[in-house]
């Protein structure tokens, strides 16, 4: 496959480094531009490119792996003449202590976090990776059937794209599972159990099942406090997001 990655940190290197060994054809962009990619581009055999480039050359998949808070400086055009059966990813997650700032909708919860992505970036879009370090995503793909294969769930509104990134995912190492629609994609999101936990098939499938799918206000509130105290703790560490 061709594949544009938006996003050349942990996430995007981690796919950048993945995708590449299998196969995959991988453009990749920052913000600071391609003279920034050279180290990264002769680790991976990946091509540093534009993000506009990326969105261009990714005729297979495109990944937006980039802090939530920079979504709105992406460029509005950036995917208007990506074909509508092109899947794109999101990888999104909220760190509003640590990095992003308070963003309203996902604060009440109106929308879920890749919710609120899609509507900046006007298409539907795949959420997967959110929930696996990006060193688990690089190193600890296994052969399916390997007994404790971390599962990851993939949720979107767009059926045949999800099915498309589902089957990546299995290519990967992990064993890929339906996490529903873009409105349900909460349940992966911070603070909730299925939440950088490496879990197998039958514990994710068990939490998404007694979850349910329509967010409660006290799972809203649940999920935002687990994270908060998630940031806290991580600040106590000294570890930084910007
Ligand atoms: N790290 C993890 O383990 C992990 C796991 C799951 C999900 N996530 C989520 O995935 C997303 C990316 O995380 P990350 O840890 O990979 O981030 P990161 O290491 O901070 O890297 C962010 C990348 O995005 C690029 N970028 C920022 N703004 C951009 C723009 N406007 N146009 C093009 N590129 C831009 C940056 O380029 P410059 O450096 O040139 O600005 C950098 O290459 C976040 O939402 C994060 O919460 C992270």
């Amino acid at each position: 496959m061709n594949i544009g990655i938006i996003g050349a940190g942990q996430i995007g290197s981690a796919l950048a480094v993945r995708l590449t060994s299998l196969g995959h054809t991988v453009y990749i962009a920052n913000s600071r531009g391609t003279e920034t990619l050279t180290d990264l581009a002769q680790k991976t055999g990946a091509t540093a490119v534009t993000a506009q480039e990326a969105a261009q050359r990714g005729t297979d998949l495109i990944v937006v792996t980039i802090p939530l808070e920079n979504i709105p400086k992406l460029p509005k055009d950036l995917l208007a003449n990506v074909p509508a059966e092109v899947p794109v990813i999101d990888t999104s997650n909220y760190y509003p202590m640590l990095r992003d700032g308070h963003i309203p909708e996902l604060e009440t919860g109106d929308l879920t976090e890749s919710g609120w992505v899609q509507q900046h970036l006007g298409r539907p879009l795949v959420k997967v990776f959110n929930n696996i370090f990006a060193a688990h995503l690089e190193n600890n793909g296994k052969p399916a059937g390997t007994p404790g294969r971390i599962a990851l769930p993939v949720a979107s509104d767009d059926a045949a794209a999800k099915q498309k990134v589902m089957a990546l995912v299995e290519e990967l190492g992990f064993d890929a599972l339906d996490g529903g629609t873009m409105r349900e994609s909460w349940r992966q999101q911070p603070g909730g159990p299925i939440y950088c936990n490496d879990l197998p098939a039958d514990q994710v499938e068990h939490h998404l099942a007694s979850l349910g799918t329509e967010r409660t206000e006290a799972q809203h509130a649940e999920f935002l406090a687990n994270h908060n105290a998630a940031e806290k703790h991580m600040e106590a560490q000294g570890i930084k997001l910007k």
